[in-house]
């Protein structure tokens, strides 16, 4: 038996205070996502895809500067909640190469259970939830909004992607990008879903932007 709740209760010691848009909360519609998606892949193996879940931001190095004592106390979590060793080698290698910015090189081959991590990840990204995160990292960074001057810029290499960019550009750099990315199908078209309320918003958005009466 996996006792997931020992990680849980690791992350949410560790994420508690983040102000960067990668609090508890985003854990939690991370892994309720994967449940969705768990729901049309059986094959997939869930206590795989649910440590990952509640653990793959935790190595962020956005978020931690000293990654290796943490990375130590993790690997001792995943063993004390009843994680064999091959469990472990599999979790830590979904949550190491999972990210956008680590796939922008090189595309990495995910296991199935990797992929719908992945998926939910990036729809957390996305929608009402996506618009109020990208706002949030920007002010978390002294990003402005928005700069008409500025145009998005296109073929990121990952330095790009670490450099600050107006808001509203991430979406078209980004996370306009993403439903083409999803993995599984279920994703997709929630992607597609989300994905047009953020076009509908940059729209008004746009129009506020330049009213004149
Ligand atoms: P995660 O690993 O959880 O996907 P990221 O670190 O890539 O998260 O981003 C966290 C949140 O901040 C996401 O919602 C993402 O869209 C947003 N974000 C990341 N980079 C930027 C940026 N340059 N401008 C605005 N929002 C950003
Ligand atoms: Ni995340």
């Amino acid at each position: 038996m996996v006792d997931l709740k020992l990680i849980q209760e690791f992350v949410k010691s560790r994420m508690g205070a983040d102000h960067s848009g990668h609090d508890v909360a985003h854990i939690q519609r991370v892994a309720n996502l994967c449940a969705h998606l768990l729901a049309a892949h059986p094959e997939a193996d869930h206590i795989i895809v649910l440590a990952a879940a509640w653990t793959h931001d935790i190595l962020d190095d956005k978020l931690v500067d000293d990654i290796e004592p943490v990375r130590q106390r993790l690997l001792v979590t995943y063993t004390a909640a009843g994680l064999t060793e091959e469990q472990v080698g599999t979790i830590t290698e979904i949550i190491t190469h999972m990210s956008f910015s680590k796939n922008l090189k090189h595309h990495y081959q995910l296991s199935i259970e990797g992929q719908i991590v992945q998926d939910a990840d990036r729809l957390d990204a996305l929608g009402a939830i996506g618009i109020g995160r990208a706002f949030y990292y920007g002010a978390h960074t002294g990003a402005p909004m928005f700069d008409p001057q500025i145009e998005p810029r296109t073929d990121l290499t990952k330095k790009d992607y670490r450099q600050k960019s107006p808001v509203i550009n991430h979406f078209y750099e980004k996370l306009f990008k993403l439903g083409d990315l999803m993995n599984t199908p279920e994703a997709k078209q929630l992607a597609e879903q989300r994905i047009q309320v953020m076009q509908n918003f940059v729209t008004e958005f746009k129009a506020e932007w330049e009213f004149k009466s």
